[in-house]
């Protein structure tokens, strides 16, 4: 049955979160056109919709007898491919002139784009298909003179209603290679691809071993050095999130790494602190060029009730380490914000991180004033290949917007936060419902009773909202709570008196 058009929003959104996003899609290779179906659905599941994918289908596959569809292996039924495109507004957009070029600590980059330092950028060779697939640079798994023993299994996720994962918790720690190895991955790398930005990541255990570890990795040609201050679950004490919650051993230890090279330094911050300005401003006066931010999030993911261990178990027993993914992504900005407007941190450089998927979440980091952007879960679920989405939906972005470069993005959202104190408390809006798309689900009528001011009615024989305007204080919830995209926000006016 043909979906109302009034609901393309909702049905793009489920339709693409309900593809499985294969390897070698059934779909594509089935396709006699020579279309690629799938890289159309995945352009809807990463936001990037700006293009010509959903148009060429739309226009040229309405007779069609959908042998895409037909070759859909979907365990339940087959994602509605021509469907999607008829419900796809797309207004497509030349982007060849569109650079998103960008100086980042003095190094022209050729996109913001970077793998951020952990398993997605390990070797060699990953990094090499990386690059190859377009993104602007690797920040290559931290290395240091200790090589961990790691943990299986050693990743644990939390989801919700069907999305695989929303939130990842990781207990690895840094590369397994040995040095030698690594060092040797990263010479090769720059040589090979002398335009791409490659970043060592480091962690020394002494002062010494910063400074000699900085030493090794500008010998051996890499462009930037970051030092991992953050990692939540070093099995040796000393090392990782507990340097990053400690000013002082920030500021030495980036002393020490200055000691040993003339390159950027990053210096990248742990979340697990309340004020991640302070030791921002101490690795700078230790020498740092720029922040990174964020590492993960100290956390524990869930317990098995019935035998009690937690995910992920190591012979039943776990130990709190990093949460990344999706849903850091706010706790993520909000550190952006604060290191970006803090007086003494205006201008420094900020790499920024945690739960980046799609363009707009890009978008989001560089508005709040990260010049660079780097991105490990969303690899690690589905691959290199989010570059491309990445790329062409913020070209879209830039062009559409007037935009003329990153830089002009940059930081231009912080002027929109103000302390709450400086908010204006003296207006409201309320919410107006669409009867045209409303399906009487009364979703909005059960969170407004329960969790609200009770300024919904819904009749059971109407079965339709309606709006009790002097209980209503214009929270939204049941804007938020609607599944259709029925109601929106009204005109602002002054709150009743
Ligand atoms: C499996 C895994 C391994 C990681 N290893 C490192 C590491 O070696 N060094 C480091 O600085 N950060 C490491 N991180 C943290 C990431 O670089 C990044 O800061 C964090 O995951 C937030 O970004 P994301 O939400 O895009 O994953 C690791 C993260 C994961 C999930």
């Amino acid at each position: 049955m043909p979906v109302n058009k009034s609901y393309s929003k909702q049905f793009l959104a489920s339709e693409a979160a309900r593809c499985l996003l294969c390897y070698l899609p059934a779909c594509t290779k089935a396709c006699e056109k020579g279309f690629d179906p799938a890289g159309f659905i995945r352009s809807v599941r990463f936001e990037n919709t700006k293009n010509d994918f959903g148009k060429i289908i739309k226009d040229q596959c309405k007779n069609c007898d959908a042998p895409c569809e037909k070759a859909c292996i979907h365990y339940d039924y087959p994602i509605r491919i021509r469907d999607m495109a008829e419900h796809i507004e797309s207004k497509v957009t030349d982007l060849k002139e569109v650079s998103l070029s960008v100086e980042f600590c003095g190094i022209t980059c050729e996109n913001p784009f970077f793998l951020s330092s952990s398993v997605v950028a390990s070797n060699y060779e990953m990094c090499a298909n990386a690059l190859r697939a377009g993104w602007g640079g690797i920040v290559f798994k931290t290395i240091g003179f200790l090589q961990p023993e790691e943990v299986s299994p050693r990743f644990a996720a939390t989801n919700k209603e069907g999305t695989p994962f929303i939130g990842f918790r990781n207990l690895e720690q840094i590369a397994e290679h040995s040095l030698e190895e690594n060092l040797m991955y990263l010479k090769k790398l720059k040589e090979d691809f002398p335009e791409k930005i490659i970043v060592a990541s480091i962690m020394g255990q002494t002062e010494e071993e910063w400074t000699k570890l900085a030493k090794a990795v500008t010998d051996i040609g890499v462009d930037i050095i970051e030092c991992n201050f953050s990692c939540p679950h070093m099995s040796a004490h000393g090392l990782g999130a507990d340097v990053g919650q400690s000013p002082e051993l920030v500021k030495r230890y980036t002393e020490f790494t200055r000691k040993g090279t003339h390159l950027p330094i990053l210096a990248k911050m742990t979340p697990n602190l309340g004020n991640m300005e302070i030791p921002a401003i101490a690795a700078m006066e230790g020498g740092a060029d720029g922040i990174a931010a964020i590492n993960t999030i100290k956390s524990i993911t869930g317990i098995n009730l019935y035998d009690m261990a937690p995910a992920p178990h190591i012979n039943g027993k776990s130990a709190v380490s990093g949460y990344s993914g999706k849903a850091v992504k706010p706790v993520a900005l909000r550190f952006i914000h604060d290191l970006a407007s803090h007086e003494q941190l205006k201008g420094v450089p900020i790499s920024g991180m945690g739960g980046i998927e799609t363009w707009q979440d890009a978008a989001e980091f560089i508005a709040l004033g990260c010049e660079n952007i780097q991105i490990t879960t969303a690899v690690m679920q589905y691959g290199y290949r989010i570059i491309d989405d990445l790329i062409l939906g913020m070209k879209a972005f830039l062009k559409e917007q007037g935009y003329n470069s990153i830089h002009q993005l940059c930081g231009s959202a912080l002027k929109s936060f103000v302390h709450p104190d400086l908010l204006d408390r003296t207006t409201l809006t309320y919410p107006i419902v669409d009867k045209n798309k409303c399906i009487g689900c009364g979703r909005c009528f059960i969170s407004c009773e329960d969790a609200g001011h009770q300024a919904i009615k819904f009749e059971e024989h109407e079965h339709r909202p309606k709006l009790i305007a002097k209980n209503c204080v214009g929270c939204h919830l049941c804007l938020l709570v609607c599944p259709c995209g029925a109601i929106s926000s009204g005109r602002r006016v002054p709150k009743p008196s």
